[in-house]
């Protein structure tokens, strides 16, 4: 049987993920795990405020859209300049009221805390949520002095839902429902599945696709619903070391590949100690430059991914900055699933695309 080369998109199922030892210590003391990392923010809001009176909510401008309208359901939100091509925020664009609460986000997961940590100690009656999706495990989660902080798990490890939240001030934490979301079990049959198409069985691959769109479609319509069984108790014997050693070592391994290539831009080349960056980013020259690249790459097999795009028509943060990084970047999938030789593989394709193009001199 040959096997599917194939790079991106959703994770599939793989038995050796999980460490046959002791639970990790990865995790806080308290916690809470839901379906997703949208229905924790809306469930904050639910805690805070459970007659729905709406509370203000402080979004860097860098961020998903998609989020962002499903927390205007609860939320009147408010925008703050945060650019991944900065080290912090622009404070002095954030500037909340009395009872407001503020979204910090480790945008990449190539931030550090300590920005953050001096923002708040200088604030009075405000709630600092930090959302570490990107690196939940990085030491900025692990060190937070947030009120809240949370991450949608299923965004760098291999489970098909899952988010959680703790408080590092000791906070109550909302609670959520005892259901389970159908779409967690949508998603799981779809990385099961995945799993038997890339071991080369002829199956098909649109069965596999629709069933991942239906759960992520269930999934989206959460609000309160708590992670799957299987999360919940595949969670703590998952190999995290070995996860983020291995998407840092890819990561490094790519932007190593690519510092001679002036076209071909690293969004960062280096990050802290502790941290693993959520993927290679990219920097194109402009927005057409990047989507014929997605396009190539996606004849490729590889499956690129916008983080995150902000609508002509729709809801955006209206900063011209995070409109035009939006239309630039793409992330590349480097994480644990990709061997050193698939690494080379990407890149080679990435490095063809601007020679054919003669974006690159070699
Ligand atoms: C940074 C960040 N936070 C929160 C969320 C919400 O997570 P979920 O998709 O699990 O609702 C996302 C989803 O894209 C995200 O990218």
């Amino acid at each position: 049987m040959q096997k599917i080369w194939e790079v991106g998109s959703e994770f599939d199922w793989k038995d050796e993920l999980v460490a046959p030892s002791v639970p990790s210590q990865w995790f806080p003391e308290n916690y809470q795990l839901f379906a997703t990392g949208t229905s924790v923010l809306l469930s904050i809001h639910h805690h805070l405020r459970p007659n729905g009176e709406r509370l203000r909510l402080h979004l860097p401008s860098f961020f998903c859209m998609h989020v962002a309208n499903k927390l205007k359901n609860a939320f009147d939100l408010c925008w703050y300049r945060d650019l991944p091509t900065e080290p912090t925020p622009d404070f002095d664009t954030l500037q909340p009221s009395p009872g407001d609460l503020v979204l910090a986000v480790n945008i990449y997961g190539i931030r550090k805390a300590d920005s953050w940590q001096e923002w708040l100690s200088k604030q009075d009656n405000i709630i600092l949520i930090e959302d570490h999706s990107h690196d939940p495990f990085s030491s900025w989660a692990r060190q937070s002095t947030a009120h809240y902080a949370m991450a949608s798990l299923r965004k760098t490890l291999p489970i098909p839902d899952g988010a959680i939240i703790w408080s590092p001030q000791n906070l109550d934490l909302p609670q959520p429902s005892p259901n389970e979301s159908f779409g967690a079990y949508q998603k799981l049959g779809a990385m099961l599945m995945k799993r038997i198409y890339i071991n080369g069985i002829n199956i098909s691959k649109d069965a596999y696709r629709d069933l991942q769109v239906k759960g992520e479609e269930n999934l989206s319509q959460e609000i309160n619903a708590s992670a799957s069984s299987l999360t919940a108790n595949i969670l703590p014997y998952l190999n995290i070391l070995e996860l983020r050693q291995k998407r840092e070592a890819n990561i490094k391994l790519f932007i190593s590949l690519i510092k001679n290539y002036d076209e071909v831009t690293p969004l960062f080349t280096s990050w802290h100690n502790n941290s693993v960056p959520f993927n290679t980013i990219l920097l194109c020259n402009n927005q057409e430059n990047r989507n014929d690249l997605r396009k190539f790459l996606i004849s490729k097999n590889i499956f690129a991914t916008v983080h995150w795009q902000q609508p002509k028509d729709g809801l955006s943060s209206n900063d011209p900055l995070a409109i035009d990084l939006s239309n630039r970047v793409l992330t590349i999938p480097s994480d644990s699933r990709y061997s050193n030789n698939d690494i080379y593989q990407i890149v080679e394709h990435i490095i063809y695309f601007y020679q054919s193009r003669k974006y690159v001199t070699i």
